[in-house]
């Protein structure tokens, strides 16, 4: 969503910025920061940054089952670009449903980390576990500073950020759906502009410092918004250096497995967890007309071939639906909404190019933000849905889930009247969690981050499938 921003300009021109938060810079010379895991098949990637002015050029992991005893080490890649190196070791090899510890090792005039560990993925076998789902946060730090304050969305980051902290140990997995830091928006401020030499990077460094306690302990599985494109997502003023354009610090701030699944990178690409084969496209560019594309304002992408993603997108789906015995549920997740009551976030052309092929290959959900509130529709399918609550028992169609309230620079999204298809709507600030129970079952909950002490439950529901 772009529009709030432009509303809210003057207001941030005109200096809200009083009281003394200031964007110290967190990546250390001496120490690495802003650990963060990725899966890959029976395996993970560990990745973390430094600061360029160490001296380390090396990537190195210690890990074993014990955490007194880090008997394995692997070795990784780094890439550099600004200030920061970002470092990746993929652990490969390692047992399904099982605890490891790892440290990442000294290596020039960087230190230790501290010890951490995870949990390995489980086979379809030992499938019942929970991801925690969420889209559109911003910077914690920063959001109070340009907030209406009668927007519940504004000023909930903090919150959300103290919620998935509680719900940390009940959590296997993050899903964020696109529109990680909103470190665009922010960086749009001349004010901040006078401050650091490089604000878009700092703010990008401080969201992903502030994720440590989550990303370091389980999987940070992440999508690509129309916040990741490029450092000023209005043109305003056109400050953004090549190196702050065309996703660049998305793709070297993240590891998604976009090699090991035959996709593109952290933009689109799939992994199995448990039960569940996740898809995850990209619906800012790499289709004909796509959003964030070649010659639009953000003019980004053409990072396959002509028709890359199509392209893929239907053969991961046709050989999930082929195993389907072996895992039945396929979720598919996309930072822009097909379906939304908030009419000027749904892409059209996502869902003239994507669900045909959805449809096709029987996909359970899909999961979006962009639009700033929860929202669930009845399962659809070819346009057509039932407006019952059993319809999501053997749902006939596909269930459209957006989850884009964790909090965010532009605010929530305006009162409207629900679209047909519309089953639920929150305009507080959210995130959700799907527990997947058994072959057949699964529980949708979301929960209200305005207070993180009461997370009240905003909606729940069953979803029974049969393949
Ligand atoms: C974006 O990056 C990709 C990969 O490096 C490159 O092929 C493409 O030409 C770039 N697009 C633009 C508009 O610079
Ligand atoms: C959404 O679901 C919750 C719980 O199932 C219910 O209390 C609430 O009224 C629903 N909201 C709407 C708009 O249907």
């Amino acid at each position: 969503m772009v529009i709030l921003v432009l509303l809210s300009l003057p207001l941030i021109v005109s200096g809200q910025f009083s009281v003394g938060i200031s964007l110290s810079v967190c990546v250390k010379d001496n120490q690495p920061t802003q650990i963060r895991l990725a899966f890959i098949p029976n395996g993970m990637t560990v990745s973390w940054t430094t600061s360029s002015k160490a001296n380390s050029p090396t990537s190195v992991v210690k890990y074993g089952l014990s955490k007194t005893n880090l008997n394995k080490q692997a070795s990784g890649y780094v890439t550099t670009y600004g200030t920061s190196n970002f470092h990746n070791v993929l652990l490969k090899g390692l047992t399904p449903n099982t605890i490891y510890y790892y440290q990442i090792a000294a290596s020039g005039t960087v230190g230790t980390s501290g010890k951490y560990s995870f949990k390995t993925a489980p086979e379809p076998s030992n499938g019942q576990f929970t991801v925690t789902i969420l889209g559109d946060w911003g910077s914690t730090k920063f959001l109070s500073l340009i907030r209406i304050p009668t927007d519940p969305v504004c000023s909930c980051s903090g919150e959300t950020l103290k919620a998935l902290k509680k719900k940390l140990s009940s959590t296997d997995f993050f899903w964020h759906l696109g529109d990680a830091a909103y470190a665009d928006d922010f960086y749009l401020q001349t004010y901040y502009k006078r401050l650091f030499p490089d604000p878009y990077e700092a703010l990008l460094d401080d969201f992903q410092c502030t994720l440590q306690p989550l990303s370091s302990t389980k999987s940070y599985m992440i999508l690509p918004g129309n916040h990741e494109v490029k450092c000023a997502e209005i043109p305003v003023y056109d400050y953004c250096s090549k190196s702050n354009s065309n996703f660049t610090t998305f793709l070297d701030r993240y590891r998604m497995p976009g090699i090991e699944s035959g996709g593109f990178s952290n933009l689109w690409y799939s992994f199995d967890y448990g039960l569940v084969h996740f898809v995850i496209i990209n619906t800012e560019t790499d289709f004909p007309s796509s959003p964030s594309g070649r010659g639009t304002l953000l003019n980004a992408g053409n990072f396959g071939t002509k028709g890359a993603q199509l392209k893929w997108l239907e053969n991961d789906l046709k050989k999930a639906n082929n195993r389907r015995a072996q895992i039945p549920w396929i979720i598919v997740g996309g930072h822009r909404p097909f379906y939304s009551s908030a009419f000027d976030s749904i892409c059209d052309i996502c869902r003239a190019v994507f669900e045909p092929i959805l449809i096709k290959y029987k996909v359970d959900m899909y999961f979006s933000g962009h639009a700033h509130w929860y929202e669930r529709t009845y399962p659809i399918k070819n346009g057509k849905f039932n407006k019952n609550p059993n319809s999501y028992t053997h749902p006939t169609g596909i269930i459209h889930l957006t989850t884009g309230a964790a909090g965010n620079p532009e605010c929530g999204e305006g009162q409207v009247s629900p679209a047909s298809y519309s089953a639920n709507i929150s305009y507080q600030c959210s995130f959700g969690q799907l527990r997947i129970n058994s072959r057949t079952n699964a529980k949708w909950t979301v929960f209200d981050t305005t207070s993180s002490k009461n997370m009240k439950i905003i909606d729940q529901i069953d979803i029974n499938i049969k393949h």
